[in-house]
C-alpha cells in the first residue's frame, strides 16, 4: 500500500482551494506566466498560474477564439483586489460590490487559477464583461470542462456563493473536477460536500479512469492512503479542513 503525507499548511494550496469570503487565502505563493492571448486593448500582461494560464490558451484555440476571446483579468495582487473594491464601492455602491467584487484575500483572482473573459468588442466592461452563450463563446463553454474550467458564479447558486451569476468568470480546477461539478450540477462551495459522502470517479474523454477523493486533515502531518495500481496522483488542499486527492488510472 503506497502512502503519502500532507502538512497542515497544504491545505490552503492547490488547484481545488475554495476561496470565498468565509475562506480567505492562505497561501499567495503561485508560479503564474504571462498568457499569451491578446488581452483587451492590447494592453499589460494577464497573468495566471502556469498550467490554468497553458489550458486556458490550448483551450481558446481549439475553439479557434484567439481574436474574439479577450482575457480582461486574471491573477491579481492583494493591493489589486482592494483597489476595485475601493473603486468599485465609490462608483456603483455597497449593493453592487457585494455582488460582484470579493473583498481582499476573498478573491479567487488572487489565486491566479481565476480568469475573466470578454468577447473582443471596442468597450469592455472591466467588472462584468459580456461574454455570451451563443457564437464562439458558446463554443469555448462547450469546451471549457474538458480543459478543467468551469462557470465559476452560475445563476441560482448566489446563496452559496455568496456572488451573483457571473458568466464570463471561469475558474481552473482541473478536467476531472470540472466534469463531476458539471455532471452533478455542483459549484465549488457544495463540490467539498459531496466529496465527503465517498470517494467519486470519472472516466475523462481520452478514456483514462479517475478516482477522486477527500482526506480530512489529521494534524500537522496526515497520512493518506492510495489505492494500489494508481498512476499519477494529485493532491491539493481544498482549503477548508483537508486534502483533495485526485488518481489517474490506466486507460481503460
Ligand atoms: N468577481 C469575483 C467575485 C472577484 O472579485 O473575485
Ligand atoms: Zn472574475
Amino acid at each position: 500500500m503506497k502512502r503519502i503525507v500532507c502538512k497542515k499548511a497544504d491545505i490552503g494550496r492547490g488547484p481545488l482551494i475554495l476561496v470565498n469570503s468565509a475562506n480567505p487565502l492562505r497561501n499567495a505563493g503561485v508560479s503564474l506566466i504571462p498568457l499569451e492571448l491578446t488581452s483587451q486593448g492590447g494592453g499589460e500582461s494577464i497573468y495566471l498560474e502556469r498550467r490554468a494560464a497553458n489550458l486556458l490558451t490550448a483551450c481558446i484555440q481549439a475553439v479557434g477564439g484567439q481574436r474574439d476571446i479577450v482575457p480582461v483579468s486574471g491573477w491579481r495582487s492583494r493591493r489589486e483586489q482592494q483597489q476595485i473594491w475601493d473603486d468599485t464601492l465609490r462608483s456603483d455602491g455597497e449593493e453592487f460590490t457585494r455582488k460582484y467584487v470579493a473583498p481582499p484575500d476573498c478573491s479567487e483572482h488572487q489565486t491566479g487559477l481565476a480568469i475573466d473573459l470578454g468577447r473582443a468588442a471596442g468597450r469592455i466592461d472591466f467588472i462584468r464583461p459580456a461574454f455570451p452563450y451563443d457564437g464562439i463563446c458558446g463554443k469555448f463553454r462547450r469546451r471549457a470542462a474538458a480543459y478543467g474550467f468551469i462557470q465559476r458564479y452560475e445563476q441560482g447558486k448566489e446563496a452559496l456563493t455568496g456572488i451573483a451569476a457571473e458568466p464570463w468568470h471561469f475558474r481552473y480546477v482541473g478536467a476531472p473536477h470540472a466534469r463531476l461539478m458539471q455532471q452533478n450540477n455542483l459549484c465549488l462551495e457544495e463540490y467539498v460536500p459531496f466529496l465527503r459522502t465517498g470517494p467519486k470517479s470519472c472516466a475523462l474523454t481520452e478514456g483514462r479512469l479517475v478516482q477522486v477523493f477527500h482526506a480530512p486533515c489529521q494534524g500537522e502531518e496526515t497520512e493518506i492512503e492510495l489505492p494500489d495500481q494508481c498512476g499519477s496522483v494529485q493532491v491539493s488542499g481544498d482549503n477548508i479542513n483537508g486534502f483533495i486527492v485526485t488518481v489517474w488510472r490506466d486507460r481503460i
